[in-house]
């Protein structure tokens, strides 16, 4: 039974005489040859090789082109077979070949040929490029119909695949009459490296005894050896003894072309030999290689000597002169390429030798620079598996990215970093009449930042792998007949702002028609949610935590760094907590049907959170609130939204976001804040939503003096005492008033107070804002928010993002410490505030900030002294607001009796805008700290 096949194979191999199957793959040789054009699924056997040609049809061409057979006028007797056809590419600009299964970073020598032999009737041969890879490799000028043309290409081939490209240069119709793959060893060729290749100018066997050409078999890289005779100028030698390659030969010429060698008719003149360097389209004067060949043939006796030199253009090519070694081949060549206007070698006797000159084999190669790097392979995969899965046409062949801009994908955008791979960054295929289900593939395109896949036909769920794709800034499925819940990574983003998701049109959103309905109803963005099996465990960990914060509001916090406890308080809320601190209200507990109620059936969303959006809402005496709906079933949601709501209802200060009151009713989970009209600070800084942004630096002042209050209560007044963990200007919310309330409790983490520090599995928070040492460390302290408020500080003060751009990314904190070294404040100063602002105020507050982003964290301030030197930096610029006192209070580090001012903060639940008085009258002697030594001379 076993045996049966491999004996069909043997039957079939026996009698087919030539008949294999096509195959994409090397042969056991790793060789791939191709007969290009020819017909059927079975290729051929060449007669003189034994080599398997197989047909081009299929799999290397992705069936671009079309077959020919050459005009009978050119087939001649013993025309090898494998001139007679060609395939032709009459459509598109560029057409590949594509081969694969090879060893990345593997040498590999690669031979196109070309005979037109006026195969298309039009009597007309054609001219076109080739290119190897993203590299231009060599023009194909067809002169003639009968020409014989072969391309010689030695590479390092970087990836596991090639692609032969054949481009229009609208000379003609490209076509190609055969392609060969050989690999070769690593060590051969030194000249080739993955930057440079090789191609072939001519390759010679001197004095070969038949006047054939050496190949297949003899040399077991199939190079083709040229016979070259001149009977006139050389006389031919020869012998039958075995030729040996030296160990660790680099060129390992096969015997047959060893054996055979030329030498002048007398004694005394030289081999001459010549070659034009052949202008190349992207290199006017190429530098070539030359190796020759040189093997002794008769043993010499005792008094004879054979000794030349080589010249080239009349001067010593190489310093010492040749003496081959007998029936041992020995290669000369020159390890860095020449460049010049002609080459004249000769090879000529030295004084003392008694024999002329010999040379068995030459090889000329002009430099290929191959130094443009194909698309990321990852990202090649990818679009492959897409264009694979959608059947996407158009110009979809060769490199995605290149080379050059030009032959680009159509839909693709490419970035070009400059010592790696391109990468794609955009993707559109909106309106391409798409099919089927969202292509995993997609989320293997890891740098992409643009996904537009509207208006297609796409069916099914958006992948969850497409969360994991960080640069992702905006993805539209709008159009599409998508289904399924929208994934929770993928609303994280859309939430802290970074994504701007499309997907209007989505039909069959919820699952669960009762709890979404209203919201289907309502709103164009229907996706809410509900997966019964989540809920549970939802209603589950509710519970526990509900009963825990009951427990928790009597006072039993000290267990806080329990780690079970810790990962139901990891969580993240929202940048879109809106709420109004006039409210005094008792944490209220309402029903899905209050929400209904107050929120008008969620008629109007207010913004979009990570695992929710938040909704207009009205209480019974009008107070406005924003509701902020859990929607998503993800367990990390559930737990940030808890962790946010037991953090909420048991903290309560003027500068943090409040909360109203909660819905735990059934599967439905909402969180009711006051309403902050004004949205974050960073709408404010940027100056896009809020009337070009010209905030005053009075203002700006005032902003950061009470987000510093409210870290400080964070880290200081609240039992036990908590790191925010996620301070940056999108979690600074704004109310009417233009009061600044921290908001976003989701990743806070409690901590024992002091300078403890709590340790974490994994760094949390956002670019930019990320305490270096505590990435570093993964040793969390309230120092880590010093940080990244400390970023926030420079964007109120320069206008700029945490990360800036242009031209390189660089942080804040790099960017102003640059500036500041130079002592120039104004280059620093968001131009925006038009000079209003007093100098030394501003100055001061940029030292703070400075100081708070120093990267030990023991250099960095507490917030208790940010917020005291804030307060001295509003007199700056308003004058004392409060009379001084004698009250010599030192809050230069933090000590414990600093615990009295928290009640003040704590109590003030006031809606008076006014700071509070005590907490002005304890900081306002306070010492100063030392001012930057880089500091400007006029203070
Ligand atoms: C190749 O060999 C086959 C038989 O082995 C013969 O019929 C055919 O004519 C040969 N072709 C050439 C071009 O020599
Ligand atoms: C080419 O010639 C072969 C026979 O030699 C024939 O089978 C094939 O159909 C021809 N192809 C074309 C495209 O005419
Ligand atoms: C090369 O040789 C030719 C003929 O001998 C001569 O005319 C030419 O000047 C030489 N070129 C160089 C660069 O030496
Ligand atoms: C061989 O060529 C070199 C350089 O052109 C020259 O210096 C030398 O004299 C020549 N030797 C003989 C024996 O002609
Ligand atoms: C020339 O070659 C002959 C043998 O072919 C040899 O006897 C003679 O010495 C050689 N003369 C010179 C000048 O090398
Ligand atoms: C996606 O493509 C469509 C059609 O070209 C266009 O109208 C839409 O604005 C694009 N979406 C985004 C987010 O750019």
């Amino acid at each position: 039974m076993a045996a049966t096949p491999w004996l069909l194979l043997l039957c079939l191999a026996a009698a087919g005489g030539g008949v294999l199957q096509a195959r994409a793959q090397p042969d056991s040789k790793g060789f791939i040859s191709i007969d290009c054009g020819l017909q059927g699924d079975t290729g051929r056997t060449d007669n003189v090789t034994k080599l398997a040609y197989v047909p081009d049809n299929g799999e290397y061409t992705d069936d671009a082109g079309t077959c020919h057979n050459i005009s009978a006028v050119y087939i001649t007797p013993f025309m090898h077979r494998s001139w007679y056809n060609v395939r032709s590419f009459a459509a598109g600009a560029r057409n590949c070949y594509t081969l694969r299964s090879l060893v990345p970073g593997l040498k590999y020598l690669v031979r196109a040929s070309f005979m037109y032999g006026n195969y298309d009737g039009l009597n007309r041969p054609p001219g076109f490029d080739l290119h190897v890879g993203v590299n231009y490799w060599h023009p194909v000028k067809i002169s003639r119909p009968d020409e014989a043309k072969y391309v010689e290409v030695i590479v390092v081939v970087p990836d596991d695949f090639v692609q032969i490209c054949l481009i229009n240069t609208g000379a003609g119709t490209p076509f190609i009459s055969g392609l060969s793959l050989r690999p070769l060893k690593k060590t051969m060729y030194p000249q080739v490296t993955t930057a440079q290749g090789l191609v072939l100018l001519n390759r010679f066997n001197f004095g070969p005894t038949k006047n054939e050409l050496i190949r297949y078999p003899d040399d077991q890289y199939d190079r083709l050896w040229f016979p070259w005779v001149n009977p006139v100028l050389w006389t031919e030698m020869s012998t039958t003894r075995k030729v040996q390659n030296m160990a660790n030969d680099f060129f390992e010429v096969p015997p047959a072309v060893l054996q055979t060698a030329i030498t002048p008719w007398n004694n005394g003149s030289q081999i001459q030999f010549s070659w034009d360097p052949q202008p190349q389209p992207n290199d006017p004067s190429p530098a070539y290689f030359a190796i020759m060949h040189f093997t002794e043939l008769q043993l010499l006796p005792s008094n004879a000597m054979r000794e030349f030199y080589i010249n080239l253009n009349g001067e010593l090519w190489h310093r010492d002169a040749v003496t081959p070694e007998y029936l041992y081949s020995r290669p000369s060549f020159n390890t860095f390429a020449a460049r010049k206007s002609q080459y004249n070698i000769t090879i000529n006797a030295t004084a003392r030798s008694t024999l002329p000159p010999i040379i068995n084999a030459l090889e000329v190669f002009s430099v290929l620079p191959t130094t443009n790097l194909g698309t990321d392979v990852g990202d090649v995969s990818a679009i492959m598996e897409i264009r694979a899965k959608y059947q996407v046409r158009t110009n979809w062949i060769g490199d995605p990215c290149g080379p050059g801009t030009v032959m680009v994908w159509d839909s693709l955008t490419c970035s070009y970093p400059i010592a790696s791979p391109p990468r794609i960054t955009r993707v559109d295929l909106s309106s391409r009449s798409l099919n089927g289900g969202i292509s995993i593939s997609f989320a293997n395109l890891k740098v992409v930042q643009y996904l537009n896949l509207s208006n297609n036909n796409l069916v099914g769920a958006v992948p969850d792998a497409l969360s994991g794709l960080t640069s992702l800034t905006v993805l539209d499925l709008s159009g599409n007949q998508i289904s399924g819940s929208i994934p929770y990574g993928l609303l994280i983003k859309v939430h802290d702002g970074s994504l701007d998701l499309r997907y209007d049109n989505i039909q069959d959103l919820c699952t669960n028609g009762s709890s979404c309905q209203p919201v289907k109803r309502k709103s164009k963005l229907a996706m809410y949610i509900a997966i019964p099996a989540v809920v549970m465990v939802m209603i589950i960990v509710a519970g526990v935590i509900f009963c825990f914060m009951r427990r928790g509001r009597k006072g039993s916090m000290n267990n806080s760094a329990n780690p079970r406890r810790e990962l139901m308080t990891s969580y993240a809320s929202g940048t879109d907590v809106y709420m109004d601190n006039s409210l005094q209200l008792e944490n209220r507990r309402f029903t899905y049907e209050d929400l209904q109620v107050i929120t008008n059936n969620f008629q109007k969303v207010l913004g979009q959170g990570g695992f929710g959006k938040v909704y207009n809402g009205f209480l019974e005496d009008a107070t406005q609130v924003a509701v902020k709906l859990l929607s998503h079933s993800s367990i990390q949601g559930v737990n940030e939204f808890l962790a946010e709501a037991q953090i909420l209802t048991r903290i309560h200060h003027m500068n943090l976001v409040s909360l109203i009151g909660y819905c735990k009713d059934g599967e439905h989970m909402a969180l009711i804040y006051e309403y902050m009209s004004e949205g974050t600070l960073q709408e404010h800084i940027e100056g896009t939503k809020y009337n070009g942004g010209c905030l005053p630096w009075k203002q700006r002042l005032r902003i950061a003096l009470e987000s510093a209050q409210g870290l400080e209560y964070l880290h200081k007044g609240c039992n036990p005492p908590l790191i925010h963990r996620d301070v940056k200007a999108t979690n600074i919310l704004l109310n009417t008033r233009m009061e600044a309330r921290i908001a976003d409790f989701g990743l806070s983490k409690a901590f024992n107070g002091g300078n403890d520090h709590v340790s974490t599995e994994k760094v949390v928070g956002t670019p930019g804002y990320v305490d270096p040492e505590y990435h570093a460390t993964m040793q969390l302290t309230a120092k880590s928010d010093v940080y990244s408020f400390g970023v926030v500080l420079l964007e109120l003060v320069t206008g700029k993002p945490a990360i800036l751009r242009e031209p390189a990314p660089i942080s804040i904190i790099q960017w102003a410490r640059q500036r500041m070294a130079r002592g120039n404040i104004d280059s620093v100063v968001d131009a925006r505030m038009c000079g209003m602002y007093d100098i030394n105020s501003v100055w001061k507050v940029v030292e703070i900030a400075l100081k708070c982003s120093a990267y030990s964290s023991t250099q960095r301030p507490t917030m208790t002294n940010v917020v005291v030197q804030l307060q001295e930096c509003i007199e700056l610029e308003e004058g004392p607001l409060v009379e001084d006192t004698n009250n010599d209070f030192y809050m230069g580090d933090d000590g414990d009796n600093l615990n009295l001012s928290y009640d003040v903060y704590v109590t003030n639940q006031s809606t008076d805008m006014n700071l509070n008085k005590t907490t002005f009258k304890m900081e306002h002697n306070v010492k100063r700290v030392a001012s930057m030594p880089t500091g400007p001379v006029a203070r």
